[in-house]
């Protein structure tokens, strides 16, 4: 099973708020629809412009308040929005899509997964199904509420129902020794325990975004690839297991 995570930058235009790429998307499902029923598939999606302007707006990571409940909800149906409109573009290519609200399964504490019941992914799974979960607000044992992002869902996936590979996509090349903007930024190709340890004693100039997403990769059982989803090919060339973007071995 593999695991691929259409991070927000990627299906979603970042400046414009409720904005969607709807050739990109549809240019990534195409891409899986050449390797079903033969590989199964577990989407999760990120927030994009539907999520997480609703979230700041409402400062759910603050957690549950007196005044934003209604926020909590509308930060939810801003994601349910953008999850109907992927799970659409997969069924137009007759991929059985199926939506999972991680917020009905999750239970989570200082941002990652305590609790879940996953037993219903397993069985759609196990039925040909392609469960598509995504970043969601969701009841934590601390805040009240706190929103649960695609990237925590999918270490906890990975680790639970064993992937056989997880595939992040993103809107550069992969994981970069420093940000990708400044100059002389190098492309890392490979990614193992030693290369965190070089990175904290070095200290390279990075966001928590990507330091958080390499130690997840870290803790997952099996390679995790770090690709440039808004390219044609560069998803199928992961499948098949081939050289391209960063790769957790
Ligand atoms: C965020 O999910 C979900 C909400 C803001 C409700 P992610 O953290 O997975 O989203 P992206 O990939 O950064 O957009």
């Amino acid at each position: 099973m593999i695991i691929v995570k259409f991070g927000g930058s990627v299906i979603c235009n970042k400046e414009e708020p409720f904005s969607f790429n709807e050739k990109i998307v549809e240019m990534l499902v195409d891409e899986i629809a050449q390797f079903y029923p033969e590989k199964k598939f577990i989407i999760v999606h990120g927030g994009g412009s539907f999520g997480h302007p609703l979230a700041k707006k409402y400062e759910i990571r603050k957690g549950l308040g007196e005044k934003n409940i209604i926020g909590v909800c509308e930060t939810h149906q801003a994601m349910l929005e953008l999850n109907k409109k992927i799970v659409q573009k997969f069924l137009e290519k007759n991929l059985p899509a199926f939506p999972i609200p991680p917020s009905s399964i999750f239970i989570i504490e200082k941002g990652s997964i305590v609790d879940g019941w996953i037993k219903g992914i397993e069985e759609m799974l196990n039925r040909s199904f392609i469960p598509i979960l995504f970043g969601d607000v969701a009841i934590a044992k601390d805040k009240g509420i706190d929103i649960l992002s695609g990237d925590q869902i999918i270490t906890y996936l990975a680790n639970k129902l064993n992937a056989d590979k997880v595939i992040f996509l993103m809107d550069v090349d992969g994981i970069y020794d420093r940000n990708p903007k400044e100059k002389g930024a190098k492309l890392i190709e490979k990614i193992d325990g030693k290369i965190k340890i070089q990175w904290e004693k070095k200290k390279f100039d990075v966001t928590g975004g990507i330091k958080n997403k390499i130690e997840e990769a870290l803790k997952m059982p099996c390679k995790v690839y770090f690709i440039n989803g808004t390219k044609k090919g560069n998803l199928t060339k992961a499948i098949k297991g081939e050289k391209v973007g960063t790769v957790k071995i």
